[in-house]
């Protein structure tokens, strides 16, 4: 389906979510461009970047500033998530399962034209979910090897040093990873696949056309409708022709041009 198409739409993501989201993009582009200078201290553009921001002392506390921001986020978003489930609101939804792994392969089947049915997803599909763990999972191992290095001389007091020096390779191997699965796990699947391209604007404007969420997250769009979530009359607005220019009749025609 092309996502110029309009029609009614459908609250996908609250207020809060969206601006869990405008944090995320901003701790994380941040924490980026003061880290990667300062793992390639060694090359001229990242001196350069270093140059820019002031020095390597103001670099430093700008990431663990960021980082801070970063990590309070997520504790949030761990309230949010644990508050939201209290309430009985997107429970599971995030979850990973066997029918994830099975989509993928029919999916693929689907690409691949081996299959003629797209298999249909639920509130999220498997790319959003792996998506979403690996954000879990990158910024536990982020946060705890950024503390690791943050405070080196309390950890070797209870641990043996060398796991400093580790701390910083994983650190550093893990922003790599991060930055070049956004680039192309992110970016391919929320700008650059063909029928949303330029962007998605649902994690924007909270907003998703229904007809999208019944092509792309069926299951969804059953739910919605079993829990009067969706207004049948809301999803199946009357075909309105679009206006044609009125064709002169044949009088009006000798009309206009006497
Ligand atoms: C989540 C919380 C984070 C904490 C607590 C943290 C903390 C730190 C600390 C303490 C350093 C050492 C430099 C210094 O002393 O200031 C560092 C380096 C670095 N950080 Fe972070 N950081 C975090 C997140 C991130 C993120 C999300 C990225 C990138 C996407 C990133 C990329 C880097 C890189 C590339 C380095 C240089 C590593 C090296 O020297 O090899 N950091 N970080």
């Amino acid at each position: 389906m092309n996502r110029r198409s309009r029609g009614p739409t459908v609250q996908r993501f609250t207020l809060a979510q969206r601006v869990e989201h405008f944090f995320l993009i901003l701790s994380f582009n941040i924490l980026a461009f003061t880290g990667l200078p300062q793992k390639y201290f060694y090359t001229g553009w990242a001196e350069r970047i270093i140059r820019l921001m002031g020095g390597i002392e103001t670099t430093r506390l700008i990431h663990r500033t960021f980082a801070v921001l970063l990590i309070l986020q997520s504790l949030y978003h761990i309230g949010a998530v644990l508050a939201a489930r209290r309430a009985g609101r997107e429970r599971g939804a995030m979850g990973l399962g066997f029918t994830d792994f099975r989509n993928v392969l029919l999916d693929m089947a689907y690409l691949a034209g081996l299959r003629r049915e797209k298999p249909s997803f639920g509130r999220y599909d498997y790319r959003q979910k792996f998506e979403y763990w690996a954000v879990v999972w990158g910024t536990a191992i982020m946060a705890t090897t950024g503390l690791i290095m943050w405070f080196p001389e309390l950890l070797a007091r209870l641990v043996p040093g060398v796991l400093v020096p580790a701390a910083r390779v994983a650190h550093g191997g893990e922003a790599i990873l991060a930055i070049v699965a956004v680039i192309i796990w992110h970016f391919y699947n929320a700008h650059f696949r063909p029928d949303i391209f330029p962007m998605d604007p649902a994690m924007f404007t909270g907003r998703m056309e229904v007809e999208r969420l019944r092509h792309e997250h069926a299951e969804e769009y059953v739910r919605l409708m079993e829990t009067g979530d969706l207004v049948p009359e809301a999803v199946s607005p009357p075909e309105v022709e679009p206006a044609r220019p009125a064709t002169p009749s044949p009088s009006e025609d000798q009309n206009s041009s006497s």
